[in-house]
């Protein structure tokens, strides 16, 4: 079974959406050079989006904490999901199945046998690495050396090593009482097909889409939150007749596409790379993967696969119930066949923040700036008295509680007004409300534009809604060429 998210670097011909980059040197060294990771991390640290986890206990290897912004963006993610599955379209229904399932669930999906990847131990210095992937470690004594290259080094034959987290369910600890930690959201989605059939009174096409957590104990996690051992999934599982999987397939390539660039990722930091036979899981006929320009090089941001009938095949085998559609209409009877766009809250939060870092010299000073699109900016004003005086304050919170009921808004009283500013900008606030001395004789404020700098005087009233109506215009990186 070719592991999920296996993030090899094949490259198939151009699908027609975006341009594919050719097989070889060039295409595997292309970077993003605007940002480093380090600079992405500190920022997150530094404004509280993100934190390494049990940090006072000297952290636990690759898990994050979010704090007050991450959760935010994290749910403006989420939100816009939701939005375009669900709340756009008539042919898609929610759904939130258990974490823990049973055992059997994970033997039908091949799971159990199959989710794997090699790996092989040194017997000097007791690390593992990825059997398929040495030639991206390094010797952790000798770093300038593979794994198995150093003058130390003592590898063990590669052996399959299961990525599934185990656990027991009840106070008894055998083997009867073993369950797993979902590796993924789908498998709780095909074992509820025929509720969700019965209840939702659907028939192919239509789809059933669920968020939640999913836990892989990756070998070699990292790159921040891009690849962590436990992480959030936005999987749709779309069911058709047959013989329209392959058109299915082609829309969801393009909607998906087209949602990360109608939430301003800019399009030619994206594309759509095609697997190669050699990749594709056991339950694909064909997928694609649409990727993102990473500081670390073009990486997989969601996978789009065909995935025919083999699930609900699989799990009426193994559960005895019949899983498959009857239409009426036709008198046919048939298994439907499954598209599923695959998608990861903290690799796309992640690539927003990258896509949207910027930095500028401002009358000789950096300023650092997220460029976001406002409705995925964690907070979108920030309300500021120009000084703690005269008043300003009082009447700056009044604008606020007018301002806060039609948009996510923050108060900011503490420090000079530059500061203020600038910490805004980094958590990406796309406006700013100053209320000054004018403000106390006119009722008029000021409006400040994140990417433009632009301040322009506006009255207090009416406000609150022109900000509600900017969020939902299209908007455009200021950052595309
Ligand atoms: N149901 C199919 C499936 O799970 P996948 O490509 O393994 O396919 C889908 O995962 C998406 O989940 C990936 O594109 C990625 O965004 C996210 N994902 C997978 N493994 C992850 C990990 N270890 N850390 C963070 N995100 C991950």
């Amino acid at each position: 079974m070719a592991g999920p998210d296996s993030g090899s670097r094949t490259v198939l011909p151009d699908p027609g959406i975006y341009t594919v980059h050719a097989m070889g040197e060039t295409a595997e060294q292309e970077r993003n050079e605007e940002v480093t990771m380090d600079e992405i991390v500190a920022l997150c640290k530094r404004r509280g989006f993100i934190f390494p986890s049990s940090e006072i206990y000297g952290g636990l290897g690759s898990t994050y904490d979010y704090g007050h912004y991450g959760v935010l963006l994290r749910n403006n993610v989420k939100n816009e999901w939701w939005r375009a599955m669900v709340g756009e379209r008539d042919d898609i229904v929610a759904l939130d199945s258990a974490i823990l399932q049973h055992p059997r669930v994970w033997e039908a999906s091949g799971h159990l046998a199959g989710f794997t990847d090699p790996l092989a131990d040194c017997r000097t210095c007791k690390q593992r690495f990825r059997a398929d992937d040495l030639e991206n470690a390094s010797c952790p004594q000798k770093p300038s050396k593979r794994p198995g290259e150093g003058p130390d080094c003592d590898l063990t034959d590669a052996r399959d090593f299961n990525l599934m987290f185990e656990t027991n369910v009840g106070p008894v600890k055998d083997t009867a009482s073993v369950a797993y930690l979902r590796p993924e959201t789908a498998q709780g989605i095909f074992i509820n097909f025929k509720n969700v059939l019965q209840f939702s009174r659907r028939k192919p096409p239509f789809g059933i889409a669920q968020i939640g957590k999913s836990f892989r104990n990756e070998i070699t996690p990292g790159n921040f939150v891009f690849r962590t051992r436990e992480f959030e999934q936005m999987e749709m599982e779309f069911f058709v007749p047959p013989d329209e999987a392959e058109e299915w397939h082609k829309r969801w390539l393009e909607e998906r596409l087209n949602w990360y660039t109608e939430l301003g990722v800019r399009p030619d930091h994206l594309r759509l790379r095609e697997h190669g036979a050699d990749e594709l899981s056991h339950y694909s006929s064909a997928t694609s993967d649409v990727e993102y320009l990473f500081p670390m090089g073009w990486s997989e941001l969601e996978g789009i696969a065909n995935r025919g009938d083999f699930d609900l095949s699989q799990h009426a085998e193994f559960s005895g119930e019949k899983l498959e559609y009857f239409d009426q209409a036709t008198g046919e009877r048939y298994v439907p066949h499954v598209i599923e766009p695959a998608a990861g809250v903290d690799r796309a939060a992640l690539a927003f923040i990258v896509d949207a870092y910027d930095t500028e010299e401002v009358e000789g000073r950096q300023r650092t700036v997220l460029r976001l699109h406002p409705r995925m900016a964690p907070v979108k004003v920030a309300v500021l008295p120009l000084v703690s005086k005269a008043g300003m304050p009082e009447k700056a919170r009044e604008v606020y509680d007018a301002v806060r009921r039609r948009v996510p808004a923050e108060f900011d009283e503490g420090g000079s007004i530059g500061r203020r500013y600038r910490r805004q900008d980094e958590i990406g606030t796309p406006w700013g409300i100053t209320v000054d001395g004018q403000t106390m004789e006119d009722d008029t404020v000021t409006l400040r534009d994140r990417d433009s700098l632009e301040q322009t005087r506006v009255q207090i009233e009416g406000l609150a809604e022109e900000l509600a109506d900017r969020l939902e215009q299209p908007w455009r990186s200021p950052k595309e060429g």
